[in-house]
């Protein structure tokens, strides 16, 4: 982990730390989990599913209010058919045993990216999701598929500079919680802590506008199929042990 290594000595009490409020996971390394026991990397995603499965429900069950997880970004189109195809017939398969699982769960859903690009089968699927879990009150669960930040900035920019042609707005009234507004994390409050798994030392396009003061926490140690809820625990005590500013003393 890539922490100063003397406070990460620093005790932690796991009854009385200060928990962020929402958690970001950019779910990375399931292709060189697969290819280290010489699998397909479909076979790391597969198991990647299940980590994403224990991780949600553990993460609720701890009181954690907000959960976007990263599943698939607007730059993964660039990948093999062969691996795309796999990754959606997943991503469905979840989605059936989400509807099945929501009513324990108390896990609202929502998805954030374009979905339109995914088949009308996947898509009606993701809407059943969305409309199934909209009254439960638990963690709130954001999937970000066909995600990117800069895809969601340009979204938003173009919903306000209609509205200032429309004359309903002023490019005055043009502030950040407007822009926050149009984001597709509406109404919720910005990732306090990013983990990443898998070693690799940046944001991929993840929450670009809301990820400006989250505390990021880079494991590289681990690949997200490995990934236990004690590796989750780990990010949440080196959460506890960061100093927030937010540009202040
Ligand atoms: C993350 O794992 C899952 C997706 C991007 C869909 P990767 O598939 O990126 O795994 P690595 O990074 O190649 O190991
Ligand atoms: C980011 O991981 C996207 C997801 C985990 C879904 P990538 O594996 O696509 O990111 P890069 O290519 O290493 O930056
Ligand atoms: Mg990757």
């Amino acid at each position: 982990m890539l922490f100063n290594k003397k406070k990460t000595e620093e005790k932690i009490d796991r009854s009385t730390r200060i928990l962020p409020t929402h958690v970001g996971i950019i779910m990375d390394g399931n292709g060189r989990w697969a290819k280290k026991r010489g699998l397909p990397r479909q076979a790391g995603h597969k198991v990647g599913a299940a980590t994403f499965k224990k991780i949600t429900r553990y993460a609720n069950s701890i009181g954690i209010k907000n959960l976007t997880v990263y599943a698939f970004s607007t730059e993964n189109w660039k990948r093999p058919k062969e691996e795309i195809d796999a990754l959606m017939d997943l991503f469905y398969d979840y989605l059936i045993e989400a509807l099945r699982d929501f009513s324990e769960e108390n896990i609202r859903t929502i998805f954030i990216g374009d979905v339109t690009a995914f088949s009308p089968k996947l898509q009606q699927l993701i809407h059943e999701t969305e409309a199934i879990s909209s009254d439960k009150t638990g963690m709130r669960l954001n999937i970000a598929m066909n995600y990117g930040g800069r895809d969601e900035i340009v979204r938003a920019m173009r919903e306000i500079s209609a509205e200032v042609a429309e004359g309903k707005l002023q490019p005055e009234d043009i502030d950040p919680a407007l822009i926050s507004d149009h984001m597709y994390t509406f109404g919720q409050p910005d990732p306090d802590l990013i983990i990443r798994p898998s070693g690799e030392y940046r944001t991929s396009n993840f929450l670009l506008w809301q990820s400006a003061y989250s505390e990021y926490v880079f494991m590289d140690e681990i690949l997200w199929p490995d990934f236990s809820t004690e590796d989750l625990e780990r990010a949440l005590d080196e959460y506890a042990r960061r100093n927030r500013r937010f540009g202040g003393v």
